[in-house]
């Protein structure tokens, strides 16, 4: 079961330090257009001195008090990411540290799927555990584990981060959570963590810490699982099926095959990806900030949230969107 619950505050944050694509011609033999065409990317935050966790404590008290909420009631954090710099606590346990409250605190690694994870996570938890009060983050520094002479790596990522609460409501704003995962037999999506020398363990080569891509294999599991995704959705919303889709921003190739599979308008769809590029779980909450931000997310839109990512793995869920 997941709790009837609300978004009742959002925030996002994002590094200062912001890397053109011409920047990026200097760095890889690629062009601001080559980019621009394949992936619809133009700028991307990059962390200079900011931390993941950092960027996490900060987007969940812009959240709280976005809200309008007292920390302290606060029962329960969940922490998307891959990219935390602590093997222990987690991601959560610090903001939970940091904002000095006692909460459930734990963090989901599902790659870019990690927000719609978490979320899907803490609305079930508010359920179990009879928790009024949730904060969902995502952060994410990508930027440390990419290989910066690689080309068709590094221009499609960027770091930042996003946060939602979520408080218990009379009435349930959040539909339908699907949750799915296919085995990456043929490692199309993987980074990996360097082990330590240890007197019984030789490290491993620092290599293998990058992220590495198929970039084509990846687009193909995504345009399918995305569609497939949203048509679910479309069908257990009934008579009341979703306006909006706020999709995971990987490359807007993606997003506009989706929306043409799926003969929506342009316009149904929030797209940031030219500005922040991919940021791995945070893109879904920082792109519900800038679309609450901007006026484009207003309150009685029915939106749909859609992930894909490494794993593989992928998500959705539909929000009635109140504030
Ligand atoms: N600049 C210039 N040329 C490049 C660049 C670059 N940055 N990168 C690759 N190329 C070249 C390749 O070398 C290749 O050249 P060749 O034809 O001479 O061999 C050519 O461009 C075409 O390469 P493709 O890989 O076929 O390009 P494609 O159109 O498939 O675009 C891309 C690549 C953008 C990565 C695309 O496949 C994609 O977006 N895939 C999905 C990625 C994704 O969604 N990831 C999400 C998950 S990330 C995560 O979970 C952390």
């Amino acid at each position: 079961m997941i709790a009837p619950v609300e978004i009742a505050g959002v925030a996002k944050v994002v590094p200062e330090r912001i890397v053109t694509n011409f920047e990026m011609e200097k760095l890889v033999d690629t062009s601001d257009e080559w980019i621009t065409k394949r992936t619809g990317i133009h700028t991307r935050h990059i962390v200079t001195e900011e931390t993941a966790v950092g960027m996490a404590v900060e987007a969940a008290q812009k959240a709280i008090a976005h809200a309008g909420i007292d920390k302290n009631d606060v029962g329960l954090i969940i922490g998307s990411t891959i990219t935390s710099e602590y093997v222990t606590p987690s991601m959560a346990d610090y903001v939970k540290k940091m904002l000095q409250i006692d909460a459930v605190a734990m963090d989901i690694s599902a790659g870019c799927s990690g927000f719609i994870f978490s979320l899907t996570t803490a609305s079930s938890l508010m359920d179990t555990l009879h928790i009024d009060t949730a904060v969902v983050i995502a952060s994410e520094t990508l930027s440390k584990y990419t290989d910066w002479t690689d080309r068709s790596t590094c221009v499609l990522f960027g770091d930042g981060a996003g946060a939602v609460v979520l408080k218990k409501s009379s009435k349930p704003c959040l539909h339908y959570p699907i949750l799915a995962g296919t085995a990456d037999t043929e490692d199309v999506l993987y980074g990996y963590r360097e082990r330590r020398n240890t007197p019984f363990c030789k490290t491993e080569s620092i290599e293998k810490e990058y992220l590495h891509m198929k970039g084509s294999e990846v687009f193909t599991y995504a345009v399918g699982a995305v569609e497939d995704i949203l048509r679910q959705l479309l069908e257990k919303c009934g008579d009341q099926p979703y306006n909006k889709i706020i999709p995971h921003q990987a490359n807007e190739k993606i997003i506009d095959y989706v929306i043409r599979k799926m003969e929506m308008k342009y316009e149904q769809c929030f797209i940031n990806i030219g500005e922040y590029a991919n940021t791995s779980s945070a893109t879904i909450p920082i792109a519900m900030f800038d679309a609450y931000e901007k006026g484009w997310l207003k309150k009685g839109d029915r939106v749909a949230l859609v992930g894909f990512g490494a794993g593989l793995s992928c998500g959705g869920v539909v929000i009635d969107w109140t504030i």
